[in-house]
């Protein structure tokens, strides 16, 4: 089937984050559409991680049919649900998965915080790699854990790890987790297996234990390899805990299914252990059937995905070059999200926000969020139909050229 993500659709009366909400100081709250500051339609979120896409039709048509039924009690998941994660890894990432080592979750956030709890004691430290999705902040020290920062440095375009700087923290033995990324929000990289392997091996030798957040490893764009964290060896299969969903891949964050697959097995009863004290509810029927139909048909839908996103990329690569080029963008590897070096601006983070919403009418994640390296930087959801996309730089154009046009 051929699938037109061209295709117009209205988001709205469907509880969207993306498209009801907007972020504040005090949280998510209800997007007042006639608030003149907001204005009726007129500002475009490309922050919150979600598409613009309807999800693969097989899975529409398997959650139509689960509807159908009418019954929505409390479901669990069975051997046909665990087979459809174990045949996924196996054939999009060479990953050998038992059934076994899986243990649902409504979400990878709500898993972070367990596992932080599970494995880091109050006043012990988790290493994270900022810039880097902000949550993970969070789940550490609402947990009381500390936060160690191993940076990663721009190198001509590129992020690279900083192993030195890495060495030296895991070296700390009040240092018990380290949280790698891969791809990396917001960045968008998709680690090499040699810095893999080298992360992994560091983390060993430490006695540090990898939580590998690949949320993101179904989107890999075309002509890059995704390999994942404990697909390496044994070694590095029993001293990590693999974070993966369906959610970012099929656009499906809302039914909240999560797999988190833990090789080692004391290391999986202490985390099931937690999980079953965290009173975390059990997955929803709509996420487990949404999960089979995704990974048993949708990979004819993904690929048509990766390709338009690609797309995507392309437009907008060469919009800057030829239109905005004092803004710079780093070309992810895999996920959706463009990250836009915007020092070249010469704006304050302060000025920055203010230019995007109250002059080009956007809501995108300012660099900052995910780490003070990331000032000066914009995290832009490109997972939307391309005319938005160009309305959105055109918006940016525009409000550079009032700028520049205004008197000092
Ligand atoms: C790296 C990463 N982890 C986790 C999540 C969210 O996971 P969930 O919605 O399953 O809690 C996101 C969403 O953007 C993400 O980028």
């Amino acid at each position: 089937m051929i699938y037109d993500f061209d295709q117009e659709i209205n988001p709205h009366g469907t509880n969207s984050v993306k498209w009801e909400c907007v972020p504040s100081d005090n949280g998510l709250v209800p997007w007042d559409k006639t608030d003149p500051a907001l204005g009726n339609d007129r500002v475009l979120p490309m922050w919150v991680a979600d598409m613009d896409f309807c999800s693969p039709q097989p899975v529409i048509d398997a959650l139509v049919e689960r509807a159908r039924h009418g019954i929505f009690g409390y479901a669990v998941p069975t051997e046909r649900y665990y087979q459809a994660v174990v045949d996924w890894m196996a054939r999009r990432h060479g990953w050998q998965v038992e059934p076994d080592w899986i243990c649902t979750t409504p979400g990878v956030v709500p898993a972070l915080y367990v596992l932080v709890r599970t494995f880091v004691a109050p006043g012990q430290k988790v290493l994270v790699q900022p810039p880097v999705y902000h949550p993970f902040y969070r789940a550490i020290t609402d947990n009381g854990g500390e936060i160690v920062r191993n940076p990663l440095i721009l190198e001509d375009g590129r992020y690279r790890m900083d192993f030195d700087d890495l060495a030296g923290k895991l070296a700390d033995p009040n240092l018990k987790l380290a949280i790698l990324c891969n791809p990396h929000n917001p960045i968008g990289r998709v680690w090499p297996a040699d810095d893999l392997r080298r992360f992994g091996e560091l983390c060993a030798e430490h006695d540090v234990l990898v939580i590998a957040d690949e949320i993101h490893g179904d989107l890999i764009l075309p002509g890059e390899r995704f390999v994942p964290f404990a697909s390496l060896g044994q070694d590095f299969a029993r001293n990590s805990i693999t974070c993966t969903a369906p959610s970012k891949t099929f656009n499906l964050a809302g039914l909240h299914t999560s797999n988190i697959i833990v090789p080692d097995d004391e290391l999986r009863n202490r985390f099931r252990q937690a999980l079953n004290a965290s009173g975390l509810p059990w997955l929803n029927p709509f996420g487990i059937t949404a999960l089979e139909a995704a990974y048993a048909k949708g990979e004819d839908w993904l690929a048509q995905v990766l390709t338009y996103l690609n797309g995507n990329l392309d437009t907008l690569d060469s919009y800057l070059r030829e239109r905005l080029p004092a803004v710079r963008l780093i070309r992810p590897q895999g996920t959706y999200l463009a990250w836009l070096d915007c020092r070249g601006l010469g704006l304050s983070e302060e000025r920055l926000k203010q230019l995007m919403l109250d002059e080009a009418r956007l809501l995108v994640e300012e660099g900052s969020i995910f780490g003070p390296e990331g000032e000066g930087f914009l995290r832009v959801n490109i997972a939307c139909r391309r005319t938005t996309l160009v309305e959105a730089l055109d918006r940016i154009a525009t409000a550079l050229a009032a700028r520049a046009s205004a008197p000092a």
